[in-house]
């Protein structure tokens, strides 16, 4: 473990829910205090939806300074935005739609066009927001994680061209559970967070938990995360962390 990993176990999912959405909010209150803004990128898939859902609940939600802040996507299927697969229908259901958030702040990845397109827009939409040249790499305030049984984070699987990716910042991949065309952040972007938070929880976790912290299996994509001077943490339940040695 690097010197800014951290590794947080809490009892149950719902407790790691309600300390992920404390994460958030802490992070949110201190970006836009020293910038006037809070920058995130959400994953998919179902660990992160109980925070999403607490983060439109007291105390969190009004708690967060939503007029100043700005939610991006990790990843995303290409698939309509009604889709039960969607990242990002997923997220307007379980939060988004219920916060006092302008439009403007919520910058979804486009699934309406070719995947390698999109990449490159969304790529351009970032760099705009951001106001980072070519050879400026955007650095988000918060970059929540997921992690898959094969070692997967973000849409970044094992074995894909994508993850040997050094340039560009959207990936366009097919792969995962669905097996679809999806657009994935890269490690030049995930790695310059300032922070990072790694959500695992279930016993269905527990082995590559394990392997990746335990073990450091290579190969695994979810090692390839290491942020350049930001804070990884890693939030796990019990059940997820139950082949890590008891400290
Ligand atoms: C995605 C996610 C993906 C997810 C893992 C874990 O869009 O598929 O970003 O990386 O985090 O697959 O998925 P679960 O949370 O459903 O186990």
């Amino acid at each position: 473990m690097a010197a800014q990993d951290f590794v947080i176990i809490e009892d149950n999912a719902l407790i790691c829910a309600n300390t992920a959405a404390g994460l958030f909010a802490e992070r949110a209150r201190d970006a836009a205090i020293r910038k006037g803004l809070f920058t995130v990128a959400l994953s998919g898939g179902s660990t992160p939806r109980p925070m999403h859902r607490r983060l439109a609940e007291e105390p969190f939600f009004s708690n967060i300074p939503w007029d100043k802040t700005h939610i991006f996507w990790v990843d995303e299927r290409c698939v309509p935005e009604n889709d039960p697969a969607s990242n990002y229908g997923a997220a307007r259901k379980d939060f988004i739609d219920r916060l006092p958030i302008p439009k403007t702040h919520i910058h979804p990845m486009p699934v309406n066009m070719p995947p390698e397109k999109g990449a490159s827009c969304y790529q351009r939409e970032m760099m705009d927001f951001f106001g980072t040249g070519p050879d400026k790499t955007p650095i988000f305030d918060l970059i929540l994680l997921g992690i898959g049984t094969d070692g997967h984070t973000a849409s970044l699987f094992p074995g894909h061209r994508a993850l040997h990716e050094g340039k560009k910042l959207i990936s366009a991949v097919k792969g995962g559970m669905p097996n679809v065309n999806r657009l994935s952040m890269t490690y030049p972007i995930l790695n310059q967070a300032e922070e990072i938070v790694i959500l695992a929880f279930g016993t269905e976790k527990a082995v590559i938990i394990e392997a990746l912290l335990e073990k450091k299996q290579r190969g695994l994509p979810a090692l390839e995360i290491q942020p350049k001077s930001g804070k990884l943490i890693w939030l796990l339940d019990r059940k997820a962390a139950g082949l890590l040695p008891k400290d």
